[in-house]
Order: structure tokens, then C-alpha cells, then sequence
């Protein structure tokens, strides 16, 4: 099964990405953007539901958004054609290393999506190269909450320890880059298991819904294989942060 297709039906009820609530992920962009008249750019927005947000919420905002997956961005496309956005949002399908622009951007998002740099201080590099002067970054990464232990690393997808950092050491990475944290939010409990129960929970019912779909079995043993390895393996040890960061210079 196409893993970007899988990826879309499996965040059906869960349009964020990532481990948020919408209350959080409403008291981030009201953090983030602070006049309403900004640009905003995200780089791996998936079907763009932070843009989404921020541009219905401000008429002044203009916004692009960056991803591989062109039915993610055929989704994000109709919907701010629903919300009457679609004239202020860019849509660009390529790789987010490759995308440039002519004019800098006041706010810079990478949320669940530092792979597509191949990591975290090439997602910070490339952030900068967007960023106007005293431009913000909203980051969303994953942290071990504690030492991950076979079962951990097993459960998530075969990861190694040094995938993620803990929190602190984290934290001293971006502030190291020169990255500040004004605002962040880690996520609870409740949103962890509420995205993974969301995620595994919509796969598991268009399997049931496709019996005859060639891909029916694939998504149901998928759905079954990710279950069993957030409940038996990293349930309680992979966390998830968002910080909204600006740099000294
Ligand atoms: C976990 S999703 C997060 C989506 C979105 N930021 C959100 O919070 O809902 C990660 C996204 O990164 C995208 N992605 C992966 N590699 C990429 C790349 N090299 N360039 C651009 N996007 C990429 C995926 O297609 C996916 O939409």
C-alpha cells in the first residue's frame, strides 16, 4: 500500500500531523503569529492544517506550504478553496530542501517533519536561509521521555536511540544553533494516545469498510503491527514537543 495514501487515511480524524489538540495547537499559532499580516512558509505541511488555520483565523496572512505528497496537497488545496484562503496559500510539491523563494518569511514551521531534511540541525540550517530578521520557528519534534528500551525502539518502527534526544539535551541543541525557546508545549499523555488511538483507529475502520479493497489486509495488519508497537513498546517513552523559537540575531 502507498505509504503516503496510508498516511492520509490513517489522519482522517486527526488532521494535525502530529500529537496536538486543536486547543494547543490554537495557542501556538496565536504565540506565533502576533500582528496577523505575516508570511508564513511550512516545510512539510502535509494537507497544510496549521496554514489552514492561521489563514482563516488572519486575513492579512499569506502563506506557503511545501510537500512531497501530492494528494496531501490536493486535499489542503480544496479546503482552502472551501475556506476562501485559496488565493493567499502557495502549494508546492517538491522536496522542502529544494524549495526557495524570492522574499524571506516572518514565521517558519516544521512540525513532525525534520526526516524531510534528514534531520534536526539541517531542518534548523535551512529554517534560517527562510527566516526574515527576527522571524520565529515553530518546531515539532520527538524527545525520548525516558531511555528507550528494546521494546521502545522495536515498537517504532525499528528506530535507534539516537534518533531522538531527551528533552534537555534537545533544548541545549537548539539553543547551541542559536535558537531560543519563547514558547513550547510538550505533549500529554492524552494527545499521544489520542493521536496514536486516531491513527490506528481510522486505518482499522477503512479496512473494515473495504473488505473487497486489494488493500484492505495490508492496512489492518498495518494498523494491527502499529498498535501493537505504541502499546507493548514506546507508549510512555516517545514524546512529543513544539517550540516556538527566534533567534539572538
Ligand atoms: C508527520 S507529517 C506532518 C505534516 C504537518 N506538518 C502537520 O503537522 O500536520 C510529515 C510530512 O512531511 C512530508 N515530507 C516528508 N519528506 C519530505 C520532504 N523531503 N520534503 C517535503 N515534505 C516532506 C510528508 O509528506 C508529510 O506530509
Amino acid at each position: 500500500m502507498d505509504r503516503q495514501e496510508l498516511s492520509r487515511i490513517a489522519h482522517t480524524h486527526h488532521p494535525i500531523a502530529a500529537p496536538l489538540d486543536d486547543a494547543n495547537v490554537a495557542a501556538l499559532l496565536r504565540r506565533a503569529v502576533r500582528r496577523g499580516d505575516e508570511r508564513v512558509l511550512d516545510l512539510g505541511c502535509g494537507e497544510a492544517p496549521w496554514l489552514l488555520r492561521a489563514l482563516a483565523a488572519h486575513p492579512g496572512l499569506r502563506a506557503d506550504g511545501v510537500d512531497t505528497d501530492a494528494g496531501a496537497l490536493t486535499t489542503a488545496r480544496t479546503a482552502a478553496e472551501q475556506l476562501g484562503v485559496a488565493a493567499r496559500l502557495g502549494l508546492h510539491h517538491r522536496p522542502a530542501a529544494e524549495y526557495t523563494s524570492p522574499h524571506r518569511y516572518d514565521l517558519v514551521l516544521s512540525v513532525g517533519a525534520t526526516h524531510a531534511f534528514g534531520g534536526l540541525l539541517p531542518t534548523l540550517a535551512a529554517a534560517r536561509t527562510h527566516l526574515a530578521p527576527g522571524g520565529l520557528l515553530l518546531l515539532g519534534e520527538g524527545y525520548w521521555q525516558r531511555e528507550p528500551d528494546r521494546a521502545a525502539l522495536d515498537g517504532f518502527g525499528g528506530a535507534t536511540r539516537d534518533e531522538f534526544d531527551d528533552l534537555p539535551t534537545l533544548v541545549d541543541k537548539l539553543v547551541a544553533e542559536g535558537w531560543f525557546p519563547v514558547f513550547g508545549h510538550q505533549s500529554t499523555q492524552a494527545e499521544l494516545d489520542d493521536y496514536e488511538w486516531c491513527w490506528t483507529g481510522s486505518l482499522t475502520e477503512w479496512a473494515l469498510d473495504h473488505p473487497t479493497h486489494p488493500d484492505a489486509a495490508e492496512a489492518l495488519a498495518r494498523a494491527t503491527a502499529h498498535r501493537n508497537g505504541w502499546l507493548r513498546g514506546y507508549q510512555g517513552t516517545f514524546g512529543f514537543v513544539t517550540t516556538l523559537l527566534r533567534r539572538a540575531d
